[in-house]
């Protein structure tokens, strides 16, 4: 495994203070921190390089085009997906709505049913209640256990009872750190309907797991480049091949087209040029790149493993402070079963004071539903407290955390 300590040496952000104090950055699962690395590839895209992809017939425009191919082909690499299949888009969001606008839209139909969960992340929900709404299709979702695990039972009784069109699934819950079994739930999915699409958001499980695009019984899958290292601003769609033929650009405009005549256009035939209309983020490209690197580095059994250890340490010494109650834990704490973040209430006291109190003390936690509303509303917490990691994060900064908690309890007199 890598050294966390030798891994902070990379990322300058890490040796500011906040409040007079050393950062703890827990944050992760908004966004993470970025590398040296990243940093520079950006920098010398725009000090070097800077020009638009494709029209120039100058050496600028050559070095600017080669690095979008070379960094589309690094980060499809790092996803086992070929380069066709990654669509550049902004974020996991657009990715998402991209599947509505550029294929569902146009495949799926009135009385239809999709199939999701009720651990979602609103951008993995509300695309598909607006989709259901304006085509009339029904919205169906797999529960989700005290324990922080779909209902597979119930999965299995909703896939006897409708005929599924769509799956629709978090690879990682970025409230419980769930790690969804996608596999069998698709593979399954599948046997019962050969027709049925799945889509993955990946956006917390980039990050911290290996993804193989092309083992994955799955057809879509989205990402966002800022939560794994890189910039903000680029995400990717994963789309596979045998899909591509059926999935039309959504949006029109130049770099896209074959033939444009005063009523009419074509697109082109090249997949990468005909989802990349107008100019795209080259150096937002070039610095994904940088991070998927810097992570294959690492090594991404080696990062999984690494936020595991992180994971356990925090389940295992929150679980002893009477104040906090975690949530959405297993009874006997199957914590290969939870990726990258940690959930809990903090007893008689709001979550966004809990946050206030551990800010001062240098922590950087989230609090509130995190774009889960409807989870927070089934299990009736008002808000949470969200620690989630890094390659970065060290278990010294788990005492931290610990010793920031201790705070809370006195300044509320607990
Ligand atoms: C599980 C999940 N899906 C989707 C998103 C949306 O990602 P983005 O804001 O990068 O579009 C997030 C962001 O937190 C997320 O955690």
């Amino acid at each position: 495994m890598f050294d966390a300590i030798q891994v902070r040496q990379d990322f300058p952000i890490l040796s500011r203070l906040v409040h007079g104090q050393p950062l703890v950055y827990l944050d992760n699962a908004a966004t993470s921190q970025k590398p040296n690395q990243v940093i520079d590839a950006i920098s010398e895209y725009y000090r070097q390089h800077n020009a638009n992809v494709h029209r120039g017939v100058h050496l600028l425009g050559d070095e600017s085009t080669r690095l979008f191919h070379q960094s589309r082909r690094t980060i499809a690499a790092f996803f086992g997906a070929h380069p066709e299949e990654l669509i550049i888009v902004r974020n996991t969001t657009e990715a998402l709505n991209q599947v509505v606008y550029s294929w569902a839209d146009q495949h799926l139909a009135e009385g239809q049913v999709i199939l999701t969960t009720e651990l979602e992340h609103h951008s993995n929900l509300v695309p598909w209640q607006q989709l259901a709404l304006r085509k009339n299709m029904r919205l169906l979702h797999v529960p989700v256990l005290s324990d922080g695990q779909l209902d597979f039972l119930a999965f299995d009784k909703l896939l006897e009872d409708n005929e599924i069109a769509l799956f629709v699934c978090s690879h990682v819950s970025n409230t419980l750190g769930t790690r969804n079994p996608i596999q069998q739930l698709s593979e399954q999915l599948k046997r019962t309907y050969p027709d049925a699409k799945v889509v993955i958001d990946g956006a917390q499980a980039a990050p911290h797991i290996p993804v193989d695009f092309e083992q994955l019984p799955v057809d879509f899958y989205a990402v966002s480049a800022h939560k794994m290292l890189g910039p903000m601003g680029i995400g990717g769609l994963l789309v596979k091949r045998e899909l591509l033929a059926e999935f039309s650009p959504f949006l029109f405009g130049g770099g896209m087209i074959n033939e444009v005549r005063l009523h009419e256009a074509s697109w082109a035939d090249d997949i990468e040029d005909r989802f990349t209309a107008g100019t795209p983020d080259v150096a937002g490209l070039v610095g994904w790149a940088a991070a998927c690197e810097y992570l294959t580095q690492l090594g991404m059994k080696s990062v999984e493993e690494y936020d595991q250890v992180l994971v356990r340490a925090t389940v295992e010494k929150l679980v002893q402070l009477p104040e906090v109650e975690l949530v959405g834990i297993t009874q006997d704490r199957e914590l290969h079963k939870r990726v990258g973040a940690v959930s809990f209430l903090y007893k008689g006291v709001h979550a966004h004071d809990v946050g206030q109190i551990l800010d001062s003390e240098g922590v950087a936690v989230r609090t509130g539903h995190h774009c889960t509303m409807p989870l927070h509303r089934k299990f009736g917490w008002p808000a949470t407290v969200r620690v989630s990691f890094q390659v970065y994060n060290t278990l010294e900064e788990v005492d931290k955390l610990v010793a920031a908690l201790d705070k809370v309890k006195q300044v509320f007199r607990l």
